[in-house]
């Protein structure tokens, strides 16, 4: 075990390079960890926040053989459109690589010869499902057939998306090749088996016994019913060209599963990271006083229990995950977010047709998580969550406060003088929200924590209403002072408190109330008897949000409706 100060290695799944991401991607991972990650920053945590493409694996290569391309454009490609979405909404993170690097290629192979080298695997031939015409192995998405579990006849050779099973393709009833549609034989061959049976006691004993009350109960209960009906082998190399060849002399024609290579994603990405910034990679991977915690979507809950733990166990010396805050589906409209069916809000076009408004998204998205269970986005909410919650709460409260003080004070933050009960109420009342949210936050519970960031600025509203200090101005400027005065200290908690969640608003607030090169942390903000000070000057007001007139919604809407279905 290293030794090192506490630290944090936030990692979010590695979304297929083989489509654009849409609302549900977000929603689900690269919101919610974006939130965690930027408060940790901001409250001087040592955290880095990890990612990258996910390159391999069947997907790719489907996607590949649909638009007539080699494996190697369609990553190109989506990995690009992928990177230029997560930027424009300003995903923080650390380091975004891709599995087709050569620094990942080569951890993966040595993970891989490592645990080889221990005897971790066990090794043998059994029949697989071949294509004689497209004369190739069939695994994960090149079978599909009936679902052994629950029936349906759409299940691939690796899942089941419709009970969420996670199967192999042998035990797809009526199984057919994808590629060329014909019904697959039985063909001896070779493979490498994760024997998962022979670790019930120690993913027991980690998680069943250790994390009943800290882990989310969608996740404790997915890792326990795995668990209560038998962990099986499972091969973690498959007979394809595209993806990581398996690392032994004499083997060929096969490749590392992409479910073993992905999550070593994380830790390749890290070294990356470390390498272009000077730094140790290995602390934050292998020292106690390190929390690795994975933000991901329930399809992705078994490999990031159990396989990659497995993994990691028998790997030199790394540490477990702290917590696995996976999150359930979003869907739209009250029907399952589907690509192929063109089902979605696709982050690319959102950005073109709603320009300016990522903040938006990203706040709808956050107050409507599906943390607990399944959710619905509809553009209606959406609408309604901007007009009467971003513009109406937030929006007005601080453009009201900061026109004033532009208006009767030219700008210049009055001072305070005799302030009244209420005012200091107020003023104490700031300092407990840093502590609120954040307690939120690290229980991953980002719906609440947006929800009292809202409240913050209620407040505020709550407190000009009734102090109504544009009534007083004529007889009472002492009194117009000290509201404004509070007003604006409630407009600069809110400049800091918003930044992981609106982090675009949050930086022309602070530029607006001449803050920007600002030392004051949110921690601060605990004890801050006054966040910005008596004579300072700030800026004219502008307005952060807009409001959502009905055609923008009913253009949004009739498109979803509108669209074509592509067949793939
Ligand atoms: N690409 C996978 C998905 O979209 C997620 C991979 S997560 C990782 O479901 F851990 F494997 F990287
Ligand atoms: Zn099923």
């Amino acid at each position: 075990m290293i030794e090192s100060e506490e630290k944090y290695t936030v990692t979010a799944a590695l979304p297929y390079a083989n489509g654009p991401i849409h609302i549900g991607h977000l929603a689900g991972v690269y919101i919610p960890a974006d939130i965690y990650s930027r408060y940790l920053r901001a409250v001087g945590k040592d955290v880095i926040f990890i990612c990258g493409s996910d390159e391999h694996g069947v997907a790719i290569s489907i996607k590949a053989k649909i638009e007539n391309k080699t494996p190697k454009d369609v990553i190109d490609k989506y990995d690009s459109m992928i990177r230029d979405a997560f930027k424009k909404f300003d995903i923080s993170f650390d380091n975004y690589s891709r599995t087709s690097k050569k620094i990942h290629h080569e951890t993966a192979s040595d993970f891989f010869k490592n645990l080889n080298k221990k005897n971790i695997f066990i090794e043998k031939e059994s029949k697989q499902l071949f294509d004689k015409e497209a004369k190739q192995f069939l695994a994960d998405r090149f079978v599909k057939g009936v679902c052994p579990i629950c029936n349906n006849d759409e299940a691939y050779g690796d899942q089941c998306e419709s009970c969420g099973s996670s199967l192999s393709a042998n035990e797809l009833i009526n199984p057919k090749s994808t590629i060329s549609n014909s019904k697959p034989i039985l063909k001896k061959t070779k493979h490498w088996y994760l024997p998962l049976n022979k670790y019930e006691k120690f993913l027991t004993d980690w998680i069943l016994k250790n994390h009943k009350k800290d882990w989310k109960i969608n996740v404790y209960g997915q890792v326990k019913s795995w668990i209560d009906n038998g962990l099986k082998e499972r091969a973690v190399t498959r007979d394809l060209d595209w993806g990581i060849p398996v690392p032994i002399k004499d083997v060929g024609g096969k490749v590392l599963y992409v479910w073993f290579d992905a999550p070593i994603g994380y830790i390749s990405s890290t070294k990356e990271w470390a390498k272009n910034n000077g730094k140790d990679w290995e602390p934050y991977w292998k020292s106690n006083k390190t929390k690795l915690i994975h933000f991901i979507g329930k399809d992705n809950i078994v490999f990031h229990c159990i396989i990659f733990p497995v993994i990691l166990k028998e790997s030199y010396d790394f540490i477990l995950p702290y917590n696995v805050p996976a999150n359930e589906f979003l869907n739209l409209e009250g029907k399952k977010i589907s690509t192929s069916k063109n089902w979605a809000v696709w982050l690319h076009e959102y950005l073109i047709e709603l320009p300016g408004r990522e903040d938006l998204l990203r706040y709808v998205l956050t107050s409507n998580a599906p943390e607990t269970k399944d959710n619905d986005f509809t553009w209606k909410e959406f609408q309604a969550r901007n007009n009467n919650e971003l513009v109406s709460i937030y929006g007005n409260f601080v453009n009201r406060v900061l026109v004033l003080i532009n208006k009767y004070f030219e700008g210049k933050v009055p001072s305070p003088n005799n302030l009244n009960k209420k005012d200091l109420k107020t003023l104490k009342l700031i300092n407990e929200f840093p502590e609120k949210i954040g307690k939120k936050i690290e229980e991953f519970k980002f719906r609440e924590a947006s929800q009292i960031l809202i409240n913050l600025s209620r407040l505020g509203n709550k407190y000009l209403a009734e102090e109504e200090p544009w009534k007083l101005i004529k007889n009472n400027i002492k009194k117009v002072q000290n509201i404004l005065f509070v007003g604006l200290q409630i407009v600069a908690a809110l400049s800091i408190l918003s930044e992981p969640f609106l982090p675009f608003s949050s930086k022309k607030l602070k530029s607006l109330l001449g803050i920007s090169n600002s030392k004051i942390k949110w921690n601060d903000l605990i004890s801050a008897k006054e966040i910005i000070k008596p004579n300072h000057l700030i800026e004219k007001s502008e307005l952060l949000f807009k409001k959502i007139e009905d055609d923008e919604i009913d253009y949004q809407i009739k498109k979803l409706n509108k669209k074509p279905i592509i067949k793939l």
